[in-house]
C-alpha cells in the first residue's frame, strides 16, 4: 500500500509505470554477454524497443550481422529482436533515449581476489552525461551490499537527480543459468529491491512486463544479499561434498553412490554434486564480494573461506589421481599423452570462464604432460587472463583416444560418447562420477 502511494503521488514515477505497462518504453541494456544478451532478447521479444550497449566493438557488428556469439542464444533470437527495432550499440549518448537502463557488466575479482568494480564504474562514468530525469536503472550485476546505493545512487544524486523521485534505482540480480533447458530469463523468478518505495515500483513494473514473476524485497541491499546467499549457499555446499568425496575415496567408497542414496530422502537433503573445482562467473567468486565487505564490519566468514580452500585444491587432487594412476601403469606424467575432455565450466555449454579444465591442463603441462583436449564447445583454446594454450579441440575418436596414455574425463559434456571413450581409452581418470560401474581402465577422481 506504502509503495502504491509512493508512485502514485509521483507523476514522474506514474508516466514511467505507464510506460512499461503500455510497452512504449525503451529499454537499454549495458553489457551483451551471457546475461545481458538474452535479457535484451526477451524485453524485444516483450514487445520494447530496445538499445545494446557493448564496448566489445567486435559483438556489436556481430549482432548488427544477425549473429550471437553465445552458444545458447541462437542467432535467430537475435534476427527477431533486430527485427522488432532492437539496436546494438557502443555509443553510450543512445542511452539517453532508454526509459530504463539495465546494466549487465562483469564483476569479477582482482588478482588479490578483492571485488573488481571497475567495469560498474567505468559504466556508470560513459552513462552519467546521457542520463536525465524520468529514467530507472537496474544494476544486475552481482555485487556486494551496498553496491547499488554506493557505487550508482551516489554519482547519479552528485549529477543532480534525484532519487525516488525524478529518478529511480534498482538492483535485480540476475539468475542466468545458460544451457538450463527448463528455465530461461522470463521463468526465472526475479528479486527486485528499490532505493526507496517508488524505485521498487517503477523496477517491479518494468520487470512485470517481461518475467513472469518478479520478487519484491524492501531494499537493495537486500535483493545484494538475496543473490551472494543464493550463490555461497551453492559454493558452501560444493566444498562439503567435495571433501566427503575425499573421505569417501580413501574410505573405498563411491561418492556418487552415496549421494543418489541420500537423495532418496525426501525432505531434509539437498543432492549437490562433487567435481573438479568450482567454474564460472559466479560460484568461484561471488562469495569473496561478501567475505571482503563483511571485514568492514569485522566479521571473519568462515564456512565460506572454507569451502574456498576445500574448492581450489580440487584440480590438484585430480592431478595426483591421474599422476598415481599413470604411476600403477608404470608411467610418469612428465612425457604421458594426456587428453582433457571438456573445457568449458560446465556441461553443454561454450562458457570457459574460471573453468577447473584450464587449472588441469595448466598443472599438467607444469609436470611435462603431453597435452590435447576435445570439446565440442570450445573448438580452439580460448583467450584467458591466466591461461594460454595453443590448442585446437581434437575430434573425438579411437584413434585420437588409443593414442593417449590418460583420458581425463572434466566436463560430462552430453555430446561425448561414453561407451567409446570408456572402450578406447587405455586408463580414464573420471572427475564426474560419469562410471558408476567399476573397470579396470577407469579411476574415480
Ligand atoms: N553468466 C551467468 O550465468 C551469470 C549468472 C548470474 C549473474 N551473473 C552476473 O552478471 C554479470 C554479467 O555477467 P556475464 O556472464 O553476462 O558477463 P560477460 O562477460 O558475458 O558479459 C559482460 C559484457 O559486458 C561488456 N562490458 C564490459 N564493460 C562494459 C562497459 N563499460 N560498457 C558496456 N559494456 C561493457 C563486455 O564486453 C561483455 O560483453 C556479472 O556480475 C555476473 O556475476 C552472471
Amino acid at each position: 500500500m506504502t509503495d502504491r502511494l509512493a508512485a502514485a503521488k509521483n507523476p514522474v514515477a506514474e508516466a514511467l509505470i505507464e510506460r512499461f505497462k503500455t510497452r512504449t518504453a525503451t529499454v537499454g541494456v549495458v553489457g551483451l554477454g551471457y546475461v545481458g544478451l538474452p535479457l535484451v532478447c526477451r524485453f524485444a521479444e516483450a514487445g520494447f524497443k530496445t538499445i545494446g550497449f557493448d564496448i566489445d566493438p567486435a559483438k556489436v557488428e556481430a549482432l548488427k550481422k544477425r549473429q550471437s556469439y553465445i552458444g545458447t542464444v541462437e542467432s535467430k533470437r537475435v534476427a527477431e529482436a533486430l527485427e522488432r527495432g532492437f539496436q546494438p550499440t557502443a555509443d553510450y549518448a543512445l542511452a539517453a533515449q532508454a526509459d530504463a537502463i539495465i546494466i549487465c557488466v562483469p564483476t569479477p575479482l582482482t588478482k588479490t581476489r578483492e571485488p573488481d568494480l571497475q567495469y560498474i564504474t567505468r559504466t556508470m562514468e560513459a552513462l552519467l552525461p546521457h542520463l536525465r530525469p524520468g529514467q530507472l536503472i537496474s544494476l544486475e550485476s552481482t555485487s556486494y551490499p551496498g553496491t547499488t546505493e554506493e557505487e550508482i545512487r551516489t554519482r547519479t544524486e552528485a549529477k543532480g537527480l534525484r532519487t525516488g523521485e525524478d529518478f529511480f534505482l534498482v538492483f535485480s540480480p540476475e539468475r542466468e543459468d545458460p544451457g538450463n533447458e527448463r528455465f530461461s530469463t522470463k521463468n526465472i523468478p526475479k528479486i527486485c529491491g528499490g532505493s526507496t518505495p517508488a524505485c521498487l515500483e517503477v523496477g517491479v513494473a518494468l520487470y512485470s512486463q517481461a518475467i513472469d514473476q518478479v520478487v519484491p524485497v524492501s531494499s537493495t541491499r537486500v535483493a545484494e544479499m538475496a543473490k551472494l546467499l543464493e550463490n555461497i549457499h551453492r559454493a558452501v555446499n560444493i566444498g562439503l561434498v567435495n571433501e566427503m568425496k575425499i573421505i569417501a575415496d580413501k574410505m573405498g567408497i563411491d561418492i556418487h553412490e552415496v549421494i543418489r542414496a541420500a537423495a532418496t530422502k525426501p525432505f531434509g537433503f539437498v543432492p549437490y554434486t562433487p567435481g573438479p573445482g568450482l567454474g564460472g562467473h559466479c560460484i568461484p567468486i561471488d562469495p569473496f564480494y561478501l567475505t571482503w565487505k563483511a571485514r568492514e564490519y569485522g566479521v571473519n566468514t568462515r564456512f565460506i573461506e572454507l569451502a574456498g580452500e576445500v574448492n581450489r585444491a580440487m584440480p590438484e587432487w585430480v592431478i595426483n589421481k591421474v599422476s598415481s594412476a599413470l604411476n600403477d601403469t608404470g608411467k610418469a606424467i612428465k612425457g604421458a599423452r594426456i587428453l582433457v575432455l571438456g573445457l568449458a565450466y560446465k556441461k553443454n555449454v561454450d562458457d570457459v570462464r574460471e573453468s577447473p579444465a584450464a587449472e588441469i591442463l595448466e598443472l599438467l603441462r607444469d609436470r611435462g604432460a603431453l597435452l590435447s583436449y576435445s570439446d565440442p564447445h570450445v573448438p580452439s583454446f580460448p583467450k584467458m587472463r591466466e591461461h594460454q594454450f595453443d590448442l585446437k579441440s581434437l575430434p573425438l575418436n579411437a584413434q585420437t583416444l588409443l593414442k593417449q596414455d590418460c583420458v581425463v574425463l572434466v566436463t560430462d559434456h552430453d555430446a561425448f560418447d561414453y561407451e567409446s571413450i570408456a572402450k578406447h581409452s587405455k586408463l580414464l581418470v573420471d572427475t564426474r562420477g560419469r562410471y558408476p560401474k567399476p573397470a579396470g581402465n577407469i579411476v574415480k577422481a
